[in-house]
């Protein structure tokens, strides 16, 4: 080369050429090779992104959906529709176990197909429901057996409406009962300990009762405790009606004919079958010896306020105390018996209720998730009622048929479908003892256990129209705030005209939100922050008790209420006439919600919520709120009950580290939901599937003391308090006088805390793989 360099241009330039084009090819090549391999690292590391098409179900499983979807089915929940809905349900009766049921589960399917849901089925199972034979009669009658008074039969107006049921109280064994009459107050032990105490025997009389103060089969129960033959209840104009002004039909409170109908039944889900569905090939037990919690074997029959006041206004006796007077126009007193032109009467009951094997139907309809569709996020309310059932539960159902109307259009329209399946049950019987409900989980438990995202329920969507009322588990107190922060308040098209279209597309800064309404109504307490809405501890009074507190799937319930602080506001216990024949739809739009706004809210909030936990690529569950709670029951015992557990030697250190370990461990897990590797789908799904098993964590598989089935060791109830409580087996166990001795006492609370602390531990364990992590 060196040589040829010498030579002559032409050679030269020949071999500049030649070498010049070969370092030109190199470089190219180079480029080339290096462009391949970037494309190679670019390529491998975005995988899972846009290089992944977006139809794939690793881009989708790693993928929040599509944003527009929120605002689109918010917008289109429309009030007229729930309104029409309304219309329809009501215009039969829904008693369960008749005719009425299976029609009523056949229509829903029907509508739920034509909405374009992808499956759609009935669950039959046969129970144990009970009925009165005749009317149930309560009649006065003179020394020589002459019958003076009976009461009424039903309310006034449906007296020749052949479906419509008259009064009774399910499940009350048939019997009949002729005495002197007591006035009881409310049934508590406490009261009629207090007639014992004042030398008032209740042995072979009848009792008259007030609805409230505890559970309608408590009544009974006590009242045979000491002796009674019977129980006769009614609603109080005090708290149901308006003593002074008008009643219904005028207004929306309790007429004197209005009885509230209602199931003595205490435990959950089919009586012959506890445990198990009421399938064909179930074993039974006797259904003419039915025992459960809240069944007496004295006859209990309710009646109107009306009938109350012929049977009150002559008793005999000294004066009920003050706190036990009501709205009857005169004072009471507590009997035996009558006085004045009454003297020497007695009252009779007659109760012909007849325990029957019935087929109940839960319609259960499905939109298959898109990605995971072996995850179910569940919504229901129930599809029975006692009469026409319109605020109790057509108001619920009324929604629930708008919803999947939206769904099914936007799946239908092929626009979209979410990541997890959606599955909505209309439930049979629930007003017996939440039976459909239960008989479904227990029939699925396997599956539900392993399977289900959370549980919402609206049950009665609006029972009052001042502010909506949120309760369940904490874990859903996020996803439901959330959602309530972008449905405008019912209140926002009152004061413009712009009306529904305030909701779409450029919502202002201006506009109030739903959210802010229900700070304005109902504020945080007890801690919680004042800037934000009560959030209330889970109740054990719809079809959510099976899902969540026997099987630990988070559960959220939502209903429109009244604000009983707001002034001028005259409280009720519950909207006046519930479980009556006034509970109409003529009611609903008079009374409770004229406009269908509160409805529509509701609608939104329940449509939102479903959204937000079938579609979020992280299920948004509020592990820290969760934890706050478990810290605040925590605190809770230490208040109420640390110093007698002091004074026994009881230490509270290992719950509180259990609490503590909690806390970190979903402060970490939280932490990680924002940095999830989101283009490793196996790892979206594992940190989904830690959220998705953390409150079955809190389920103690061999059950708790106390009433059947309520297995959620840190969210339930007292045997000894009608409210909810921490740890209730722990309160239990604290609170419990029947103990025979302190030491007896002393190993019942410590063996509850150990239980305790394991099931918070093994929480803890969930979140960080069995200490793995
Ligand atoms: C029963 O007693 C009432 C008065 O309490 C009286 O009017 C009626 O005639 C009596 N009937 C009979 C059959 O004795
Ligand atoms: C009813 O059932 C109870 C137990 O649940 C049992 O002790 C009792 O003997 C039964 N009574 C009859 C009449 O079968
Ligand atoms: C009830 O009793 C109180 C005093 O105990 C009395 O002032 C009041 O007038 C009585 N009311 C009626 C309606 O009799
Ligand atoms: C609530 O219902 C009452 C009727 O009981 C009605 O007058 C009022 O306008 C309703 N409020 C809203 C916000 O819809
Ligand atoms: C809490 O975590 C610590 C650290 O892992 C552990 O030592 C302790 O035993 C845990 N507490 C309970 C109650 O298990
Ligand atoms: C029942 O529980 C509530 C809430 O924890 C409490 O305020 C109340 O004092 C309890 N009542 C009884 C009788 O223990
Ligand atoms: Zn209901």
């Amino acid at each position: 080369m060196d040589v040829d360099f010498k030579d002559g241009n032409r050679k030269v330039d020949k071999r500049q050429f030649l070498s010049s084009s070969w370092k030109q090819l190199a470089i190219v090549g180079l480029v080339a090779v290096l462009g391949v391999c970037l494309g190679v690292i670019i390529g491998y590391f975005s995988r899972g992104g846009t290089a992944l098409p977006t139809d794939s179900w690793e881009y989708m499983l790693t993928h929040e959906g599509p944003s527009w979807v929120s605002q689109r089915l918010i917008d289109d929940i429309s009030a007229a529709n729930i309104e029409e809905n309304l219309r329809l349900l009501t215009q039969n009766t829904r008693l369960a176990g008749t005719e009425a049921d299976l029609e009523g589960a056949q229509y829903i399917r029907d509508r739920w197909l034509a909405n374009g849901l992808d499956h759609v089925m009935l669950t039959p199972y046969d129970v144990a429901l009970s009925y009165p034979t005749t009317p149930n009669t309560v009649t006065m009658t003179t020394e020589n057996g002459t019958v003076v008074f009976t009461g009424r039969r039903i309310e006034e107006g449906f007296e020749n409406d052949p479906d419509a049921v008259t009064y009774y109280s399910a499940y009350s064994p048939p019997g009949q009962a002729e005495g002197d009459l007591v006035f009881a107050n409310h049934g508590s032990m406490e009261d009629f300990q207090y007639l014992v105490d004042q030398g008032v025997d209740l042995a072979g009389k009848i009792a008259i009762v007030k609805y409230g103060g505890v559970g309608r089969g408590d009544k009974a129960v006590n009242a045979e405790k000491f002796r009674a033959l019977g129980v006769i209840v009614y609603s109080d104009p005090g708290d149901y009606g308006n003593p002074d002004g008008p009643n219904y039909p005028e207004t929306w409170f309790l007429s004197g004919s209005g009885v509230q109908r209602g199931s003595l039944n205490g435990d959950y889900g089919d009586l012959l079958t506890p445990g198990y569905p009421a399938k064909e090939y179930a074993y039974r037990t006797d259904i003419n010896n039915i025992t459960a919690t809240g069944l007496a074997s004295i006859p209990t029959q309710p009646i109107g306020w009306e009938d109350a006041a012929t049977l009150m206004r002559h008793l005999s006796g000294s004066a009920a105390p003050s706190d036990w007077q009501g709205g009857l126009g005169f004072n009471y007193s507590v009997g035996p018996g009558f006085v004045g032109p009454y003297a020497n009467r007695k009252v009779n009951l007659k109760v012909t209720n007849q325990n029957v094997l019935r087929r109940t139907y839960n319609v259960i309809g499905t939109i298959r998730g898109s990605v995971e569709p072996d995850r179910y996020v569940l919504y229901g309310n129930h599809r029975d009622g006692w009469v026409y059932g319109a605020v109790d539960p057509a108001s619920g159902t009324a929604c629930m048929m708008e919803i999947t109307r939206v769904l099914g259009a936007l799946v239908k329209s092929g626009s979209w479908r979410p990541k997890r399946t959606i599955v909505f049950g209309s439930w049979g019987s629930e007003e017996f003892g939440l039976i459909g409900s239960t008989e479904w989980a227990e029939e699925y438990v396997k599956t539900l256990t392993q399977r289900a995202v959370a549980y919402i329920n609206v049950d009665i969507a609006v029972m009052a129209n001042d502010t909506m009322r949120v309760r369940g588990s904490k874990l859903l107190q996020k996803a439901t705030f959330d959602a309530t922060k972008k449905v405008p308040s019912h209140e926002s098209s009152l004061v413009s005209d712009v009306g529904d279209r305030k909701s779409r597309g450029t919502r202002t800064g201006l506009e109030k939100t739903l959210y802010e309404t229900m700070v304005e109504n109902t504020p945080a307490v007890n801690g919680q922050p004042a800037e934000s809405p009560r959030y209330l501890e889970m109740g054990r009074g719809s079809d959510y008790v099976v899902f969540y507190h026997r099987l630990g799937i988070p559960s959220v319930d939502l209903m429109f209420v009244q604000n009983r602080e707001k002034p001028g506001v005259r409280p009720v216990p519950i909207y006046p006439a519930y479980h009556t024949a006034f509970d109409t739809f003529d009611y609903v739009k008079r009374f409770i919600d004229p406009d269908f706004k509160a409805h529509q809210a509701v609608a939104r909030v329940a449509i939102e919520t479903v959204r937000l936990l079938a579609d979020s690529m992280i299920i948004p569950f509020d592990l820290l709120a969760f934890a706050d709670k478990l810290q605040a029951y925590l605190t809770g015992v230490r208040t109420e009950h640390g110093e007698m557990l002091t004074a026994q030697g009881v230490s509270l250190d290992y719950l509180e580290s259990a609490v503590t370990n909690f806390t970190s461990a979903a402060v970490r897990l939280d932490r990680k939901t924002g940095d999830v590797n989101k283009l490793n789908p196996l790892e979206v799904r594992a940190l989904n599937d830690k959220l998705l098993y953390l409150e079955r964590a809190f389920i103690d598989p061999l059950g708790l003391p106390g009433p059947p089935f309520l297995w959620h060791v840190a969210a339930g109830f007292s045997r000894f308090n009608s409210s909810s409580a921490a740890f209730p087996s722990l309160t239990d166990a604290i609170l419990d006088e029947g103990m025979a001795n302190p030491a007896q006492r002393l190993d019942a609370i410590n063996k509850r805390l150990s239980v305790i602390t394991f099931t918070i531990q093994s929480a803890v364990s969930i979140l960080e793989d069995a200490g793995t992590d």
